[in-house]
């Protein structure tokens, strides 16, 4: 059999291990051959690929990024799009697919599983808002890069006797601002999930001072102030119709300083959280999470995706994760608010 392999969406630490994992596995059990789509789903739409086997492999499981590029770009929005993957697959003798994605990459693989194409899905995200799976590889490593900036902003932060803000990815989703910020002692923690009231986060701010202790704030980029709007970018688009984010820490600190006139400061941690070597922990998920792909491969287990239950590596199907996000349950959040102030 001759496999497929792309990765989609924004990069993750731990996509080469998969890679290496699944073309390790699928040579030497299996007797299969490989085909590196590159650059997402551009890959198999305008056929571009790349040498994918052993060699190719050597080396890359520490390696962040990913050995095959990536990008948003959204073959269901193309006319015919569906059909030219079709095409070119068949031209380029590739009897299976495996997507290495998010919610979006892993909606083009169901979409592209209902039109006959046999696909099966790995579920990667740093924000860690995939349904189905315990947690994302990719993710680990997030909260790790958070955590440590989180530790370095309290010592600046008591020296100076200011506000420090720390602003981290999280769409729609408030898992790496939750764990960070739990991680790192923030005392105020803030998610997409739960809008926060300007008031109540001041007063917050004000008794973290009193007790001899400069307050650091762990904000979510897709926090949102009650009644109030998501601070965008730029206001543009990706291809999947998600607006660009950053800008709500920058924000907040304008309005904490106005309220308390107090020095307020913001860290956006952006695209750090996402590059560099995956910790241990994720470099193990990611590898059993290839390993099980390309048996779900050898199985002809089209429409499925692999996910981590418990300890368990299983499959489920590809709609499963994707149908709905997973957000932070209140009960989590209400965990962490017992640290604020
Ligand atoms: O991978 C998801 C994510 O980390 C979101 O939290 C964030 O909004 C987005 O990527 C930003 O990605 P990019 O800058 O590559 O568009």
């Amino acid at each position: 059999m001759r496999v497929g392999i792309l990765t989609g969406g924004g990069d993750c630490p731990g996509l080469n291990a998969v890679i290496r994992a699944a073309v390790r596995r699928g040579v030497s059990e299996y007797g299969f051959d490989f085909v590196g789509f590159r650059d997402g789903w551009k890959g198999p739409l305008e056929g571009l690929t790349m040498e994918l086997g052993i060699p190719q492999v050597r080396g890359i499981l520490p390696r962040g990024g990913t050995i095959l590029g990536s990008s948003r770009t959204n073959p269901l929005k193309v006319e015919g799009g569906i059909e030219r993957i079709k095409d070119n697959m068949k031209q380029l003798g590739v009897d299976a697919l495996i997507a290495i994605g998010g919610e979006d990459t892993l909606g083009v693989a169901t979409a592209l599983t209902e039109a006959g194409l046999p696909a099966v899905g790995v579920p990667k995200t740093i924000d860690n808002d995939l349904n189905a799976t315990d947690y994302t590889f990719g993710f680990d490593t997030a909260v790790t890069v958070a955590t440590e900036a989180i530790d370095r902003l309290h010592t600046t932060a008591e020296s100076h006797h200011r506000i420090l803000i720390c602003e981290v990815m999280g769409r729609h989703a408030g898992w790496i601002a939750l764990h960070s910020g739990m991680a790192g002692g923030a005392n105020v923690i803030l998610i997409p999930e739960v809008p926060f009231d300007l008031d109540q986060v001041v007063d917050w701010v004000e008794s973290r001072f009193r007790s001899h202790y400069a307050p650091i704030i762990c904000i979510s980029e897709g926090a949102l102030p009650k009644g109030g709007d998501l601070v965008t970018k730029d206001g543009s688009l990706d291809a999947f119709g998600h607006v660009k984010l950053s800008g709500i820490g920058e924000w907040l600190a304008g309005q904490i300083e106005e309220r308390t006139g107090k020095e307020a400061r913001t860290t956006v941690l952006g695209h750090i959280q996402r590059g560099g070597t995956p910790t241990a922990f994720d470099r193990v998920l990611a590898t059993r999470f290839g390993l099980k792909a390309i048996e779900a491969v050898k199985d002809e287990a089209w429409g499925t995706m692999v996910a981590l239950q418990g300890t368990d590596i299983v499959r489920v199907p590809l709609q499963a994760a994707t149908g709905t996000l997973k957000t932070v349950p209140k009960e989590r959040y209400e965990e962490a608010m017992a640290f604020f102030g």
